[in-house]
């Protein structure tokens, strides 16, 4: 049996303006999966840790195993595959915990397979796991997971995932409270349908967030990072999220907004002592609300999913 162990990142998707289509990468944290193949059939969980029983065990239900069921269809292989997750993300946390596992477990395959598939191939196949996690194949975390860097989704049909250059270095702060949201949830709580003028409010920040990053420009960034369409929706699931917006703005942040479909709340900033800072404070107003809270500092991660 041959084995390898591989890290995914967690990830930031939406990034205030761009629902569904943008994401990126942090260093911090980050899952791993010990892959290993055999000449057999099947795919088996052997082993999670870190979540607290919660996940599943199913081949067919868990992201990273599905995500490989899918990889194996595709390419008509028979083979036995073992996956062993080491979770550091935590649940429903909206740090893209689900796709991390799944982007981690189709790069180990694909390694020991020696199927020389590009990290781009491997992407439908961990939508496919997202979907079957959510309802929904969306892929602004998984995408930035297995690519690395920031990467905007042009199109879901036929898939087109561009890279986004950045000119400037950001600081990326997690904070994550000790509560739960379902993507599901937080999917079904959404307005389908967006007024026009709301569509022109996103499009012009979301024009305006790639500019920015491209060119370095943080100030074109921050006056975009606002989100029309999902936040406001999505306030009810946390405390204060508008106050929490303002406080990071206030402790020199770039901007803040929802972590993908939340709990956490990330912000960014040019320094690492404002992206620290900028924790501190949402931290602390987490603890007001009787919540505690952990905190990540990170520059954003240019690599993505790696073998160790
Ligand atoms: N774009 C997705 C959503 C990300 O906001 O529902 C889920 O983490």
């Amino acid at each position: 049996m041959k084995s390898v162990r591989v890290s995914a990142p967690a990830t930031v998707s939406n990034v205030c303006c761009g629902f569904d289509v943008l994401g990126f990468a942090v260093d911090a944290p980050a899952d791993e999966v010990i892959v290993s193949v055999a000449d057999g059939e099947g795919v088996e969980i052997t082993n999670i840790s870190g979540d607290q029983g919660r996940l599943p065990r199913e081949a067919t239900r868990n992201t990273a195993s599905a995500a490989v069921l899918s990889l194996l269809a595709a390419q008509r292989l028979t083979v036995k595959v073992e996956l062993e997750l080491i979770k550091n993300l935590p649940l429903g946390s909206g740090m893209g915990s689900s796709g991390a596992s799944a982007a981690a477990a189709l790069v180990g395959v694909n390694q020991l397979l020696n199927l020389n598939l590009s990290r781009h191939e491997l992407i439908p196949h961990a939508m496919y796991a997202e979907n079957m996690a959510c309802g929904a194949s969306h892929a602004d975390n998984v995408a930035p997971a297995l690519l690395g860097g920031f990467v905007a989704i042009r199109s879901y049909n036929p898939l087109d995932v561009i890279s986004i250059p950045i000119g400037l270095t950001l600081y990326c702060t997690l904070v994550h409270p000790a509560l739960e949201v379902r993507t599901a949830d937080a999917r079904q709580a959404l307005n389908p349908v967006v007024p026009l003028k709301d569509m022109v409010a996103q499009n012009g920040n979301m024009a305006g967030l790639i500019v920015g990053l491209t060119q370095g420009d943080a100030d074109l960034i921050s006056r975009s990072l606002h989100d029309v369409v999902a936040e406001p929706v999505r306030a009810k699931f946390l405390p204060g999220l508008f106050e929490m917006k303002t406080i990071a703005r206030n402790a020199g942040a770039l901007g803040a907004g929802i972590s993908g479909s939340g709990p956490t709340i990330f912000a960014l900033s040019r320094d690492e002592k404002t992206a620290w800072r900028t924790g501190q404070l949402l931290q602390q107003h987490f603890s007001t609300h009787h919540l505690p809270s952990e905190c990540y500092v990170s520059v954003i991660n240019p690599q993505g999913t790696k073998v160790l």
